[in-house]
């Protein structure tokens, strides 16, 4: 998906250990996007967010205005361009802090005055991710999850960037995924 160069990319490091591969990755990828455009980093880690509270048939349905964590993360979300998910394979699909994330948005949906639906719609989603397994396809349903999730909300899909790694560091003998990255965003 072509961007302009003023754009804002919010990398959602959604790992549950620092420095792991996927961030790695992520940040190969980074290293090539123009100069002028914007990115903004964010660890889910550090962002942790309450159990999602579904209300939305619970009298009026409408969720509160987020404070903390949670409003870092919708404004950060509302304010990008490009949404990159840089999630590990866990159990085929995204990690739980990128699905919990993920369930924020139906919240979200119902903030009053967020407009969540309309903002959201035309940005562009993303994603990184590290997989111990040599089998690509088995990380289709968290391929699944963010694409179909980006469709609902009228999101483009920019793409899938896999790389293959078990222990930290392993990610830099996967030159494949390495120079994929160099023109995964252009
Ligand atoms: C909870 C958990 C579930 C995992 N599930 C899978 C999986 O389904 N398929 C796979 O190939 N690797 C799986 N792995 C391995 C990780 O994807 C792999 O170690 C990856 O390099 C971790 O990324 P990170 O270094 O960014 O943390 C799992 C690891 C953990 C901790």
């Amino acid at each position: 998906m072509p961007h302009d160069d003023q754009s804002t990319f919010l990398f959602l490091l959604a790992g549950a250990r620092e420095g792991g591969n996927t961030e790695t990755l992520a940040r190969a990828a980074a290293a090539h996007l123009p100069t002028q455009a914007r990115q903004t980093w964010l660890n889910l880690r550090e962002l942790p967010l309450a159990p999602f509270d579904d209300i939305r048939h619970a009298g009026a349905g409408v969720y509160p205005q987020p404070e903390g964590a949670e409003k870092v993360l919708l404004d950060a979300t509302l304010a990008a361009d490009h949404l990159v998910v840089a999630s590990p394979l866990y159990w085929y699909s995204v990690s739980s802090s990128a699905k919990l994330y993920l369930d924020y948005w139906s919240g979200w949906l119902r903030v009053p005055g967020a407009d969540f639906k309309a903002r959201m719609r035309g940005k562009t989603m993303w994603v990184v991710t590290a997989l111990s397994s040599t089998d690509q396809t088995t990380a289709d349903p968290l391929i699944g999850t963010l694409k179909l999730s980006a469709q609902y909300l009228g999101m483009h899909w920019g793409g899938a960037l896999l790389g293959y790694a078990n222990r930290p560091g392993d990610i830099t003998a996967d030159t494949e995924a390495l120079t994929r990255a160099k023109t995964f965003f252009s």
